[in-house]
């Protein structure tokens, strides 16, 4: 890898955060491969930054870099199908970080193609699963991309990464020692490494970063009332909010209740546990309502079914196989089943805990008049025992059959 024919450098388009690593890539892409650095910053909800990382990449000496605000599109196209498919990886991670990256990959495609760029380069270390989310979501819209993966290929610490960078006036910006990885956009936060990668012990405050401790949360419990039209969330408590909006204002409300602490030893999917905490606040009260508007508007046999399409939802997004048929084609079944979900949950959160205590529907399934023990019972009492005498029928058959043996 070289200049080509015309003399000129090749290209090769960096999905770059800001961070050490991808900071040093910027130098060592150009050493390593001789190739010119369009570096690409894209926001999925990250806390603001002070320093202007695009400035610095160029700097760092990328020949180009773009900043993409893709917050809006994230929601839209990537966490509202997943919320309709309440899509929980192993019942326990709504996978936040899993799917902001093919929402990441998509512009990094299209500035490669836009820039005739032959390569796109990834920070993701070889252990993980976002090289793998990465790598198959480039292949899967452009095959013809070749991609490096520079924190698979060096051999440096952080020390020497930092090393590296004074050796090559490398402008970085080295956080306090932070001894966790974290990952943070809309939808949630992960962090790993450090102390948690002992499953047995207890996260230290310090690995949160959003939530109060349950413990320091208000002592008065908060209600908050969410309408949903056709499995989308629209409004908080009566105001009328964008999809960003939304999910930035439930995250308040969420976080100063402690709402939202996950603690998980999860399948990575290259065969490795691995112990993680999450944030994900918004995400927890969302999904929950959005499950208890469903049990009040959709008929048992779609909730059963669609219980197992969502299981295979969420690990198809962990798995990253955004970009396929199957994930497209339970978008479409998820999406017929979300024509009645429209209506009102109302949740209250109490010190760390979050839970659903109201709901209701224009389309409610739920008829009083046939639940009612009171007054105004409208079921026919007398159905039951005809109801009863063909449900336990093969019961009673087989029993009467294993009795004569
Ligand atoms: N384990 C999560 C996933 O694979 C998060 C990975 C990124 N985590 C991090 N702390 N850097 O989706």
């Amino acid at each position: 890898m070289a200049s080509n024919e015309s003399g000129t450098r090749d290209k090769v388009v960096l999905a770059y955060s800001g961070g050490l690593d991808t900071s040093v890539a910027i130098q060592w892409l150009q050493d390593k491969y001789n190739l010119d650095v369009i570096a690409v910053a894209i926001n999925v909800g990250q806390p603001p930054s002070s320093d202007d990382i695009v400035a610095r990449a160029l700097r760092n000496g990328a020949i180009k870099a773009e900043f993409v605000d893709a917050k809006k599109e994230f929601v839209e196209d990537y966490i509202w199908p997943s919320l309709k498919a309440n899509a929980v990886y192993e019942d326990v991670y709504p996978p936040s970080t899993a799917i902001a990256r093919p929402l990441i990959v998509k512009p990094l495609v299209e500035i490669a193609q836009r820039e005739s760029a032959k390569y796109i380069a990834h920070g993701c270390p070889a252990k993980g699963n976002d090289q793998v989310r990465f790598d198959v979501g480039i292949v899967s819209l452009d095959p013809g991309i070749g991609i490096i993966g520079p924190m698979r290929e060096w051999v440096m610490t952080r020390e020497e990464e930092i090393e590296y960078a004074q050796e090559h006036n490398i402008e970085i910006i080295v956080k306090k020692d932070n001894p966790f990885s974290v990952d943070e956009n809309l939808w949630g936060r992960s962090c790993e490494c450090g102390v948690l990668e002992d499953a047995w012990v207890e996260p230290p405050e310090g690995a949160w970063g959003w939530t109060v401790a349950p413990a320091d949360a208000p002592d008065k419990a908060e209600y908050v009332d969410i309408e949903f039209v056709k499995g989308v969330p629209v409004a908080v408590n009566g105001k009328k909010l964008g999809g960003v909006e939304l999910i930035e204002e439930l995250d308040r409300i969420a976080c100063r209740h402690g709402v939202g602490r996950i603690d998980h030893v999860e399948d990575r999917l290259v065969g490795i546990k691995s112990r993680e905490t999450y944030e994900c606040p918004a995400a927890t009260v969302l999904i929950q309502a959005h499950r208890a508007l469903e049990f009040l508007t959709l008929q048992k046999d779609v909730l059963e079914f669609k219980k197992t399409a969502e299981q295979r939802y969420s690990q198809l997004v962990y798995n990253g196989l955004w970009f396929g048929v199957l994930r497209e084609s339970l978008d479409a079944f998820m999406d017929t089943t979300q024509e009645y979900v429209t209506g009102n949950v109302r949740v209250k959160l109490f010190k760390g805990s979050s839970m659903v205590v109201g709901r209701k529907s224009p389309y409610s399934l739920y008829d009083e008049g046939l639940a009612t023990y009171a007054k105004g019972d409208e079921f026919d009492h007398k159905s039951a025992l005809g109801f009863i005498y063909c449900w336990g029928l093969p019961n009673r058959t087989a029993a009467k059959a294993h009795k004569k043996q």
